[in-house]
């Protein structure tokens, strides 16, 4: 069977921006910003982009484009026995995908909420109480909250009439979703400029607190999301790398993505910002603590500020209309990611019924986090598979292609296939740097974990959060002893 294709290099571009650009630029990035220092952040930021995050995309979109497969098909090709962190890497994207959707359901009860501004009154009830009617503590499951089940039910419709048709359908639904949440995106910082008070949040947002730096804290959260916002690590770039011709260019295509992607998350923090501003000033609130609001940030703050301002209803609207289209590309990547997976072990199943069944499945992982007490469900997984899947992966994936397989030889390989040359710097990226920072800010985690237990959370609930790491890593770890001999006769095929 000939493997399916991008129909032009900016249709891929789109994709790959599209899955990058996500959830993560608007909800997570100005949130992290908000909560670690301001201009700060934009240090270990920029660092984990440079060191670690261009790196890991050239690589993931090199081993996906030469390979042209997905993730397990393509580690398995480079050494047998790293099919089995393909199987995690797959593993860890079902898992994110499944909470991931649950977001973008909130997000689409809040843009029907839209039209009524339904959290006028107070934001905070409204989305701790209405929206998410969530309990006391995670000890208090307290039964399915319907309105999210049914909107993770339509999010789940639409992610999988994105995938049906593999790149043909993701082609046609990237086209549109990628520009318009910028589009969207533009116009509230023009309303963001007009209002009273922005300025503050942008000195908020630019000028730094260096007392943070030192905090390690603020470190780990800054590689998280780089790996989190490029789509790192959980298989999608491969997958997508994987349906470019294999003398399509490499380092183009990996700067484009990654600036176009990190130039969004700071162009929506001065969206975000200026609009923080403008409710700091109307509350006689500071800035720092409207920002420190974490995760409610574009659940409670941002639409309060929404409720305002002049036409609130329509800005409220094109805001959730936004953070869907931009979560959209972002959660059919993961699919993308998964399909790919199965499918190069078994190509001669339909791509049609393998999406559905891969959705199906996807929906009904999430229902737990659409009781009443997903939330904390939801902080759990994504906590744990993010910092300890994510980094285990991209500390491994580093390891094959930079020691196994060789970082020269895939620099040369990039480099036949791409206009401008990637340095040997790249080379030292992988072999030595990512292992050693990874490995220094897993240990520093762990540490971390291990002498106190993640948020006030109860032992019962935590250990869902290490199964989620724990699980697949003991199944890929089985899964390579029972291959062990067999691997041990079988040399790594070389290409
Ligand atoms: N990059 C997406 C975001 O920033 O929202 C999230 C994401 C998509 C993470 C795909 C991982 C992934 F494989």
């Amino acid at each position: 069977m000939t493997r399916q294709k991008w129909s032009s290099r900016t249709i891929f571009i789109l994709a790959a921006v599209g899955s990058a650009v996500g959830l993560g630029n608007v909800w997570r990035f100005p949130y992290l910003a908000g909560k670690y220092g301001g201009g700060a952040f934009l240090v270990p930021y920029a660092i984990a982009l440079i060191a670690v995050g261009i790196p890991l995309l050239m690589l993931e979109f090199a081993v996906g484009q030469k390979m042209q497969q997905g993730a397990i098909a393509s580690y398995k090709k480079l050494h047998p026995a790293f099919s089995a962190l393909g199987i995690f890497a797959v593993f860890s994207a079902f898992i994110i995908v499944s909470y991931y959707a649950v977001v973008m359901a909130w997000s689409l009860l809040y843009l029907l909420a839209s039209f009524r501004l339904g959290w006028s009154e107070d934001a905070s009830a409204f989305f701790y109480g209405e929206v998410l009617q969530i309990s006391e503590n995670i000890n208090t499951i307290g039964g399915i909250n319907w309105p999210v089940f049914i909107a993770l039910l339509l999010v789940w419709i639409a992610i999988y009439f994105c995938v049906w048709k593999g790149t043909k359908s993701v082609g046609n639904v990237v086209a549109y979703t990628v520009p318009l949440p910028v589009i969207l995106m533009a116009i509230l910082l023009i309303r963001g400029i007009t209002l009273p008070g922005f300025l503050n949040g942008w000195q908020f947002y630019l000028i730094p607190n260096w007392q943070q730096l030192i905090n390690p804290e603020v470190w780990t959260a800054a590689f998280s999301q780089i790996f989190f916002t490029l789509s790192l690590a959980f298989g999608t770039m491969i997958a997508y790398g994987s349906y470019k011709n294999s003398d399509d260019d490499i380092v183009a295509d990996t700067w484009t993505t990654a600036l176009l992607n990190s130039g969004i998350s700071l162009f929506s923090g001065f969206v975000v910002f200026a609009v923080l501003g403008y409710l700091a000033t109307i509350k006689d609130t500071p800035v720092p603590e409207l920002a420190a609001s974490g995760p409610g940030l574009a659940f409670i703050i941002f639409p309060e500020a929404l409720s305002q301002m002049p036409l609130a209803p329509i800005f409220s609207l094109l805001f959730f209309i936004m953070l869907l289209t931009l979560g959209i590309d972002s959660a059919f990547s993961l699919v993308e990611a998964i399909n790919a997976g199965i499918l190069d072990l078994r190509s001669d199943w339909d791509l049609a019924k393998v999406s559905l069944f891969v959705c199906s499945f996807g929906f009904i992982a999430g229902i737990i986090y659409t009781t009443k007490a997903g939330l904390y469900f939801l902080d759990i997984a994504d906590r744990f598979v993010l910092n300890y899947n994510g980094l285990l992966t991209g500390i491994f994936q580093a390891i094959l292609v930079g020691w196994i397989y060789g970082a020269e030889k895939m620099r040369r390989y990039i480099n036949e296939v791409s206009d401008r040359p990637v340095g040997k710097w790249w080379n030292i990226a992988i072999k030595y740097l990512i292992p050693i920072v990874l490995t220094a800010l897993l240990a520093t985690q762990l540490t971390r974990d291990l002498t106190s237990p993640y948020g006030q959370y109860p032992a019962w609930a935590l250990s869902l959060g290490w199964a989620c790491v724990i699980v697949p890593l003991t199944i890929c770890a089985a899964l390579l002893l029972k291959n062990w001999q067999k691997l041990r006769r079988r040399s790594p095929q070389t290409f």
